[in-house]
């Protein structure tokens, strides 16, 4: 019996070259607040992907799925290592201590996720009954299973962002007046860049407004900074001058970095030992993390500045997209996240199982919403081959 991506693979074949389709008389707008109502990533069986033998998998759900160059390798095997629970590790100290210094902040902690570094920095700055602000689509609180109720018992305010970014007035507005009713504001929580908006980077004034607000209200401002770096080389911002803002930043080395596992959570001295509790109690104590740790500090000295080119190949892959007639919308790429939204005679579920059948992944992020991410398994010829399928792929 013919399998399902046999017969898609057919069904290209036999298409040969892309008809247009376009959204037709009467076509309804999805609009992207819709996609985020759904469940966000919609992920394919994995038979529905299938790369043809003679052409490595492109694979653009995410920049979490890089696997360590030659050289990261290296650097981990040859990595000195000790209990990190005694705090016995040096590789993982090295790590820690170059994290926060990148940062100017004084100290930080190697957690084994993001979720996990921001997690635990928000129930180290809250406590039950009281609330955090952020963006309604923050990861904090949409991707992290609802782990601010779990592991916090703290309330969360959520504020509608222009592509995840808050503003100023919005998070003073959203402050908590002293009142037996409601929960009590102990935390501003920003995304930067903000996945869900699409990689959107926050300018500088912005932040310094925010942090501005936070302060005059006593309220400590934690970023997630799984993409920070993306930022930053976007940007053109100083590292160093976030830990003026911030009393707490996470730092992914999973993600555009390129190393296998690892997040740093960077804060004071003080907070950061709190925190360390915190990780023994959420199980994250661990021992030998230093051959992690090391890849980690390899991506911190090899892989932040090669960051303008996965930017670059995403503005590559939002062009192409744009001139395809069943794409609808591209959010304009701010750094590696390309998200676009399709006419509606072109489901996300039918034009990713078409992209998977030509050997190329990527997330559905809604009915009609999909996003590209480019990162460090991707290069140029890669990128070529998507823009050919892209030609194919509406059906
Ligand atoms: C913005 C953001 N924060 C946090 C995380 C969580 O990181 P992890 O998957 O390491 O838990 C992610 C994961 O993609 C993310 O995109």
């Amino acid at each position: 019996m013919e399998g399902k991506s046999t017969a898609l693979i057919r069904k290209v074949k036999a298409q040969g070259h892309f008809t247009a389709g376009g959204a037709g008389p009467g076509a309804r707008r999805a609009t992207f607040a819709e996609g985020r109502a759904g469940p966000g990533f919609d992920f394919l069986p994995a038979d529905s992907f299938m790369s043809s033998p003679a052409l490595p998998l492109i694979d653009l759900r995410s920049d979490t799925v890089t696997r360590p160059t030659p050289a990261m390798l290296a650097a981990m095997f040859g990595a000195p290592v000790g209990d990190d629970v005694y705090e016995e590790d040096p590789t993982v100290a090295r790590l820690e201590a170059a994290t926060a210094a990148r940062f100017g902040l004084e100290a930080g902690l190697f957690c084994p996720s993001g979720t996990m570094t921001n997690q635990i920095a928000i129930k180290a700055h809250t406590e039950p009954l009281s609330e955090v602000i952020c963006e309604q689509t923050a990861h904090v609180y949409l991707w992290e299973v609802g782990g601010i109720a779990f592991h916090s018992g703290a309330s969360v305010a959520l504020l509608p962002g222009e592509r995840g970014r808050l503003t100023a007035a919005q998070v003073a507005a959203a402050v908590r007046p002293a009142n037996v009713h409601y929960p009590t504001t102990r935390l501003v929580c920003l995304e930067n860049t903000h996945n869900r908006g699409g990689g959107s980077c926050y300018a500088w004034d912005d932040l310094v407004a925010i942090a501005g607000v936070a302060r005059r209200h006593g309220l400590p401002l934690h970023l997630d900074g799984a993409r920070v770096f993306n930022a930053l080389v976007a940007t053109g911002q100083r590292a160093e001058a976030y830990g003026t803002l911030f009393d707490s930043i996470s730092v992914c080395l999973s993600k555009g970095l390129g190393a296998p596992v690892g997040s740093v959570l960077l804060g004071s001295a003080a907070f950061v030992q709190k925190c360390k509790r915190l990780r023994k109690a959420f199980g994250g104590g661990w021992r030998q993390a230093g051959y992690l740790a090391a890849a980690g500090l390899y991506a911190l000295e090899h892989h932040v500045d090669r960051l303008a080119d996965d930017h670059a190949r995403a503005a590559r892959l939002a062009g192409a997209l744009a001139r395809q007639p069943y794409v609808a919308e591209v959010l304009a790429p701010e750094t590696n996240l390309v998200i676009f939204r399709l006419h509606d005679d072109c489901p996300a579920g039918d034009f990713l199982a078409r992209l998977g059948a030509l050997g190329i992944k990527a997330s559905g992020f809604g009915p009609q919403w999909v996003r590209f991410v480019t990162h460090l398994d991707v290069d140029d010829a890669g990128v070529a081959r998507v823009e050919a399928a892209l030609l194919s792929a509406g059906g």
